[in-house]
Formats: C-alpha cells, sequence, structure tokens
C-alpha cells in the first residue's frame, strides 16, 4: 500500500511522539502562512472570507494530487481560518454506516470534517454521505426484521474536506457534490526553499540559501519529503559538528542517502533500470513492474510515477509505460532508435 512506503527516507531515530510534535509544528496554522499553492490559497481565501461573511458552513471541499503535498495540512488550515473544529478520518478508517453516523453525530454547526483516501470509502458509506453533504440529513435504519424502520436524522451545516491522490477513482456522484475542488501541483524549488527553512527554524538549525535550495532540488516537489531529507542532513550535520549546513553538507547527506541530483531514490532508479534492461524501456505493463521490483502496483502508481512522469521520464501509453530519452539520458544511457522499440 501507499502508506507503508511514506516512511521510506525515514530511519526512526527519533521517538514517534518527538516525531509527532515535530510534524505538528512543523504545520502552519493560517493560510498566510501556507507556502506555494498560490493558486488553490488565493481560490479558498475568498471562500472563507465569503462563508464567514454569510455565517454559512463553507461548501464541500475536494483537495487532489500527488501524496505529500499537504492536503491534510490545508484542511487543518481552512478549519483554523473559519474557527471551527475538524474532525480527522480517512476512507477505509469508515467501515460501516454506524462509523459514519458516529462521526457525524459530533458535528457542530459549521464545523469541518476531513475525510482522507477519501476514494477508499466503502460504497454503502459513500451513499450515505449524498443526502448528508446536499440537504444535511440522513435516513438510517433502526431496528430490524419486521420492527426495521426508518429514522430520519438531521444534520447541523457542516464542511466535508475529502483528499485524494487518484480523483479519477470517485464516483460522479460523489465528486459532483463536492461545490470546490481544487488540484494540488508540485511545488516549485523556491518554494520548496522556503519550506525547508522554515523547517529548519522549529529544529533549531542553521542552513544557509544553498544548502536549503539543494534540499529543496532534490525534494521532488514534495514538502513531505523535503522535510523528511532535512531531519536526515540534521542528523549528518550534527554527527559532523557542521553548523550551518551549506551545499556541501547537503550533498554528503544526500549521497549518503542515495537521493540523486534529480531526487530519485533508489526504488525509482530500480524501477527505471528494469525497464531499461528488460524491456528496452518498454513498453511495460504496471503488474509487471510491480512484480519484478517488489512493490505494489497502487504504490508505483500513487507515489513513483507521478513524479517521473511529471519530470519527463517516463510516459504512459496504451500498451504500458515506457522510459523517455531523457530517462535513459539520466541512467547513463542512450535511448534504443524508435524503430527498434516496440510501439
Ligand atoms: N510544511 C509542509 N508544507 C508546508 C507548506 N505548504 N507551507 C508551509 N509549511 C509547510
Amino acid at each position: 500500500m501507499a502508506d507503508a512506503n511514506k516512511d521510506r527516507l525515514v530511519s526512526g531515530d527519533i521517538d514517534d511522539l518527538n516525531e509527532a510534535q515535530i510534524e505538528k509544528s512543523l504545520r502552519p496554522r493560517m493560510l498566510a502562512q501556507y507556502i506555494g499553492q498560490d493558486r488553490v490559497k488565493h481560490q479558498l481565501q475568498v471562500y472563507i472570507t465569503a462563508a464567514k461573511q454569510r455565517e454559512e458552513s463553507l461548501d464541500h471541499v475536494l483537495l487532489y494530487g500527488p501524496p505529500g503535498l499537504g492536503k491534510t495540512t490545508l484542511a487543518l488550515v481552512i478549519a483554523n481560518e473559519l474557527g471551527v473544529n475538524i474532525r480527522t478520518t480517512s476512507g477505509p478508517a469508515i467501515e460501516k454506516p454506524g462509523d459514519l453516523v458516529a462521526l457525524l453525530n459530533e458535528l457542530r454547526p459549521g464545523d469541518v470534517l476531513f475525510v482522507d483516501e477519501i476514494h477508499r470509502l466503502p460504497k454503502i458509506v459513500e451513499e450515505m454521505l449524498y443526502s448528508a453533504m446536499e440537504d444535511f440529513y440522513i435516513d438510517i435504519v433502526v431496528g430490524q426484521g419486521p420492527t426495521a424502520h426508518p429514522v430520519h436524522f438531521p444534520l447541523p451545516p457542516f464542511t466535508l474536506i475529502g483528499a485524494t491522490t487518484r480523483a479519477g477513482m470517485l464516483s460522479a456522484p460523489l465528486r459532483d457534490r463536492f461545490g470546490i475542488s481544487e488540484h494540488m501541483a508540485y511545488y516549485s524549488p523556491d518554494d520548496l526553499s522556503e519550506i525547508v527553512k522554515r523547517s529548519a527554524t522549529v529544529f533549531d538549525m542553521a542552513i544557509d540559501a544553498e544548502g536549503a535550495h539543494e534540499i529543496a532540488r532534490r525534494s521532488r516537489g514534495t514538502p513531505r519529503v523535503a522535510n523528511r531529507l532535512l531531519k536526515r542532513v540534521r542528523d549528518f550535520a550534527e554527527v559532523a559538528g557542521k553548523s550551518p549546513v551549506d551545499l556541501q553538507m547537503v550533498d554528503h547527506a544526500l549521497d549518503q542517502l542515495q537521493v540523486d541530483a534529480q531526487g530519485l531514490d533508489q526504488i525509482d532508479r530500480k524501477l527505471l533500470m528494469f525497464m531499461i534492461r528488460d524491456y528496452q524501456g518498454g513498453p511495460v505493463g504496471l503488474s509487471t513492474i510491480a512484480a519484478n521490483i517488489g512493490e505494489e502496483m497502487a504504490t508505483i502508481e500513487e507515489m513513483y510515477e507521478p513524479y517521473l512522469l511529471q519530470i519527463g521520464y517516463l510516459k504512459r501509453t496504451p500498451r504500458g509505460r515506457m522510459v523517455t530519452p531523457a530517462g535513459f539520458a539520466h541512467m547513463g544511457m542512450t535511448a534504443p532508435e524508435p524503430d527498434n522499440r516496440a510501439q
């Protein structure tokens, strides 16, 4: 599963509690502190201001895009900006209608319910959400057999914030019930550099502009990766007694971590190398790649492939994935002539 790989660059040398506290303090609380995603931020600012002026709940929000780009953080920021409580859960955690009823029952007017991985909601739960989202009620069946009867259960107006890495897997009826739908894009190196500098201050760590920029450049456009790399760089720098952290220190640490100049890690390179060596760059089916590099298909689709597609090292064709000439070049190889490749 994608989740199992969330921690792929963490070696576990900070205890969980400490880690959770740091993670929390790394998070911005207000939109003005949230770096990057300018288009999304500006639009949300308008919708939040309007909802507050009208003293209404904010319309339901869908946040979609690759993992690690700050969807959960943004949901917390939205609730903060609205000045309401937020309840956080995830699609797979809501197993049955009763679980959803329990969550909805605790909401106060205007509150936010955040559902991560909303594409993984069980169908029966999803169907209950339709009326909850549209008209703020649910109908539940109480009792069994001849005594079973429907009960109409009104809800306070609330805002559902759904997050997904797979917008295409949402059913049309669910997707249509989100009045606000925002795509989260990969961050620019400049934005990531700001995030790295901000995180460094949270860690009470000195890093120069070049060092911060190098971490940013090698973080695959993803704040979660940038913060992880920063933590590991901090370990190397502390052990070496190096402060402030500079470009040389960052280079040394990231080389040790086997994160290459483009931010690809061992698994990215294993994937590209398998396709090049065994299939002359493809096309190769996803299941073949997964079986050979020992990763789940969903992990490859959600975690590895989006960035390789984004930087143009991979492309998708109807017959499978192909390594592009740029992908070959990155691996120090030359792509075969198009005539010699199966198209
Ligand atoms: N930490 C992680 N993502 C962030 C963001 N977008 N802005 C500020 N701090 C962050």
